[in-house]
């Protein structure tokens, strides 16, 4: 199997975590979530998590140098043979590490995919969503659970993401426009972007990419 090294690029709410589990699935690669892992070093109350958890309820970013230092363990832990990397990177000198630190191990990135959505459509996605200690995640709306407050794969609550009251989302939004989305930019330039619209209903979206990494694959092997 020829190896797939991803990245997930978009707004926040615009659907990368929901199109990251079914990808990880239909191709079998490992799933490296950065906003999950950060929110698992402040539940353990680790160095990283007490460091992260003020800039994360303000929605800003964390640090490039710890966020950088967290993924890379992660990628030479359990990317060896392809990864997808979701809410990495997230600056310009955070996909510059990434790039010098593939290249030192010989390796290289397949592509950035974007799931762009307006601020509109992830303001309303995000304000409703709902998920359980597991990571298994709902919208009240768009994708409702089928009992109230709990989730239908494992029983357990469903509660709402601090950062995802109103007020916090419109701050993330303008750390996303200014400090993200110069990415775009940055991946289209070397060839790697593909972008996909993201407002689109999630079985279309899934579709999508799934057909470009299928594509994507088969030219890696020739
Ligand atoms: P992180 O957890 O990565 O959050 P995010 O990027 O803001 O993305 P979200 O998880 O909010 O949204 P998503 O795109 O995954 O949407 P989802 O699929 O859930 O990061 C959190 C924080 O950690 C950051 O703010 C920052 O502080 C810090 N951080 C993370 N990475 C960092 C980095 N590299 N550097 C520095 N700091 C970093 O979908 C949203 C909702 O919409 C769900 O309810 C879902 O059911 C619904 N939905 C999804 N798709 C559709 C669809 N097509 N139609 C209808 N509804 C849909």
């Amino acid at each position: 199997m020829s190896e797939l090294n991803l990245i997930l690029l978009g707004p926040p709410g615009a659907g990368k975590g929901t199109q990251a589990g079914r990808l990880t699935e239909d191709f079998g690669l490992p799933y490296i979530g950065t906003g999950d892992l950060l929110r698992k070093h402040v539940d353990q109350e680790s160095e990283l998590g007490r460091e992260a958890k003020g800039h994360m309820d303000d929605g800003g970013l964390v640090p490039d140098d710890l966020v950088i230092a967290m993924i890379l363990e992660k990628v030479d832990e359990e990317g060896d043979d392809g990864f997808l990397l979701d809410g990495f990177p997230r600056t310009v000198p955070q996909a510059d590490a990434l790039a010098d630190e593939l290249e030192k191990r010989g390796r290289r990135l397949t592509a950035a995919l974007l799931v762009d959505a307006s601020d509109e459509c992830v303001f309303k996605r995000i304000t409703g969503r709902r998920q359980c200690s597991d990571g298994h995640v709902y919208h009240v709306e768009f994708d409702p659970p089928k009992y109230d407050d709990k989730c239908d794969r494992d029983g357990k609550p469903l509660t709402q993401r601090k950062d995802d009251q109103p007020e916090k989302v419109k701050k993330r939004l303008a750390t996303y426009h200014r400090d993200t989305e110069p990415l775009i930019d940055y991946y289209d330039e070397r060839g790697l972007l593909r972008r996909f619209d993201g407002a689109q209903d999630k079985v279309k979206v899934h579709d999508h990419i799934r057909a470009t990494l299928a594509t994507l694959r088969l030219e890696e092997r020739l």
